[in-house]
């Protein structure tokens, strides 16, 4: 399992995500190539069912075929009403992060339990309506918090700069409880929002549609 290592991009340092979301889908594998050369260190995959969020994408098979592709770690997000029926399929499929929806998960310590089990790092989600609070018990189990900045679904939205105070939550208390989670930001950042995101503490910055469009030049 790769380590966690923060990367310096302009002067800053933190982890890049490009979300393929926002990638040409006939051409996943070139776009894999692309975020390496550009600058990518993580390939973030934002899976959906049409269930928890209104739209599909793709399955274990695909994050499958994608592995040899990349040598970058594959950072799975799962914007899926039942999390639990995926992990196995998806930690096989080389998965190096998981992370699930607080939202969608009843039982969610034996979901995070099942993650590591199989191999792969355990990450915790939640959307902009939901408070860090909601996260309290599962803290000290996670790898990654990942900051939803928009209403997940979609790419190209606008941030919700509120979210960005969960951020700073977050980083306090890691700080203040000696957790060791990393904390990343997904949803609407571009070259504008990109300094607020920072200043805001993020490890782990997503970007799909201002990353995949070259506006966000790292
Ligand atoms: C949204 C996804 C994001 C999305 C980000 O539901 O979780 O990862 O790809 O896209 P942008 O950067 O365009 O907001
Ligand atoms: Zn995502």
């Amino acid at each position: 399992m790769r380590e966690f290592v923060t990367i310096v991009h302009m002067n800053a340092d933190f982890l890049l995500a490009p979300s393929i979301l926002s990638a040409d889908f006939s051409e996943l594998g070139a776009s894999l190539e692309l975020i390496r050369k550009k600058g990518g260190d993580w390939v973030h995959i934002d899976v959906m069912d049409g269930h928890f969020v209104p739209n599909l994408t793709l399955g274990a098979p695909i994050v499958k075929a994608l592995r040899p592709k990349s040598v970058l770690p594959f950072d799975v997000h799962l914007m899926v009403s039942n999390p639990g029926d995926h992990i196995e399929a998806f930690a096989d499929a080389g998965a190096d992060y998981i992370t699930f929806h607080i939202e969608a998960a009843i039982h969610a310590n034996r979901l995070i339990s099942r993650i590591r089990e199989c191999g792969a790092k355990p990450g915790i989600s939640i959307v902009p309506s939901t408070p860090v609070s909601v996260l309290r018990e599962v803290l000290p189990l996670v790898d990654l918090v990942l900051v939803m900045t928009v209403n997940p679904g979609f790419g190209g939205q606008s941030l919700i700069p509120s979210c960005l105070e969960k951020v700073r939550e977050l980083k306090k208390m890691k700080q203040e409880c000696d957790f060791s989670y990393i904390v990343s930001v997904d949803g609407g950042v571009n070259s504008r929002t990109l300094p607020a995101v920072l200043d805001a503490g993020t490890d782990v910055v997503v970007s799909g549609s201002a990353f995949f469009s070259g506006e966000l030049e790292i």
